[in-house]
């Protein structure tokens, strides 16, 4: 039996996490699965919904450490959860992403001996001054189990000299999530009725990097190219906590009261919303993922994307932040059909990626005689 404890933090691991925990569950003999939930996020629209939505069980452990700096909210996660780990023994903690509460927890782990498995390992956008690619460079020099979503992962793995032996192709296990929630989202959420867009062309739009929100001249140009799209489809904009701070910083509010504003919503409101856009403009990881997925036109502002999948047989496309491109592209994705060839579905996005995980847990308690 594998006591594996679960490490969610923050908004992007719910969904990663629940199906896991799932699979977990459905083979009670051979796994003992904990959730430890480190409280990077707290908000109940940032937090609580996704636990609802996704029939994640209540965490075991909550540590409640809240934001901070970076420095500051790693240390207290560590802090937190090293008396946890000392306490609770596990065969295993599993991490995901990209977080600081994933790199936080795989730190503590790695120097009390204690296994780690990574899963989404490997991806990279080569951007160093992304928080989230120092994250994920340690996390996967640290971890004893690599669980890749695609097929670059384990090229970039194995290029940082990672051995070859710890690398698993898993495929993306958020897209397990998506399949398994798709048809009750479309039963039970009303967003769409909510916001008198249903059976209407309409655009989602999110945005919370902070090399986008943070700096007011890059926010304010993207305002530019959204106000423009706004003027050709409703705009709809669920605003993460960190921009909604932006906004009245920067003095925003007029601009952004244009689109159509909105809290961050649940997970199945907004998988709801999504599949039923014309076109999603994010600067999410996740997102560029789903829309993949779903066949939905993508336009990712960033310069860079450590999922180029997405991009190379998703539907996907890497803009930027320069108003004009961010216009052109957009204009043109809504030039074309709704029935364009659709985009192919990567290798393993098959919504079975929870239980090759606990495969390849086993099998690497057997090869090492755990
Ligand atoms: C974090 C992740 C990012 C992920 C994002 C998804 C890191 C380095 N970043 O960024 O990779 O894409 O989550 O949402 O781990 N806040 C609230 N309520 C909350 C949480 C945050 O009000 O429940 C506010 C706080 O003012 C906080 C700010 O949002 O300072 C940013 O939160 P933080 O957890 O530091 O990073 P995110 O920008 O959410």
């Amino acid at each position: 039996m594998l006591k594996v404890l679960n490490i969610v933090g923050a908004r992007p691991n719910f969904m990663k996490i629940a199906p896991i925990v799932e699979a977990m569950r459905r083979r009670a003999r051979r796994f003992q699965p904990l959730v430890v939930h480190t409280g990077q996020h707290y908000d109940a629209q940032m937090s609580d919904a996704f636990f609802r939505d996704l029939g994640l069980p209540e965490p075991d452990v909550y540590l409640g450490v809240g934001s901070g700096s970076h420095a500051v909210q790693t240390a207290k996660v560590m802090i937190e959860f090293e008396p946890v780990v000392l306490e609770q023994k596990p065969d295993w903690v599993l991490v995901v992403g990209d977080v600081n509460s994933t790199i936080a927890c795989a730190l503590v782990c790695s120097k009390l001996g204690i296994k780690v498995a990574h899963v989404e390992a490997g991806l990279r956008s080569r951007d160093r001054t992304m928080p989230e690619e120092i994250n994920r460079i340690l996390t996967d020099q640290i971890s004893d189990l690599l669980l890749t979503p695609s097929g670059d992962g384990d090229e970039n793995l194995k290029a940082e000299g990672i051995d070859e032996h710890k690398i698993r192709f898993v495929g993306n296990v958020m897209i397990d999530s998506l399949f398994n929630q798709l048809k009750r989202a479309e039963e039970v959420s009303k967003i769409r009725e909510k916001l008198s867009v249903d059976g209407k062309d309409y655009a989602v739009l999110t945005l919370h990097r902070p090399s986008n929100v943070d700096d007011k001249e890059t926010f304010s140009r993207l305002l530019d190219a959204i106000e423009n799209i706004n003027e050709r489809l409703p705009v709809i904009f669920p605003v993460h906590p960190r921009t909604h701070g932006r906004i009245s910083e920067f003095g925003f509010e007029e601009r952004a009261k244009k689109l159509m504003l909105i809290e961050p919503l649940g997970y199945l409101d907004f998988m709801r919303l999504y599949s039923g856009a014309r076109l999603v403009l994010t600067d999410s990881g996740g997102i560029q993922e789903e829309t993949t997925a779903l066949g939905i036109p993508c336009l990712t502002l960033r310069e860079n994307t450590e999922r180029p999948i997405t991009v190379t047989m998703g539907t996907n496309k890497i803009v930027g932040t320069d108003t004009e491109k961010i216009e052109r592209e957009a204009f043109n994705a809504l030039s074309e059909s709704r029935e364009k060839t659709p985009a192919q579905i990567p290798p393993l996005w098959d919504g079975k990626t929870a239980e090759r995980i606990c495969d390849a847990l086993l099998e690497y308690g057997k090869q090492n005689s755990l």
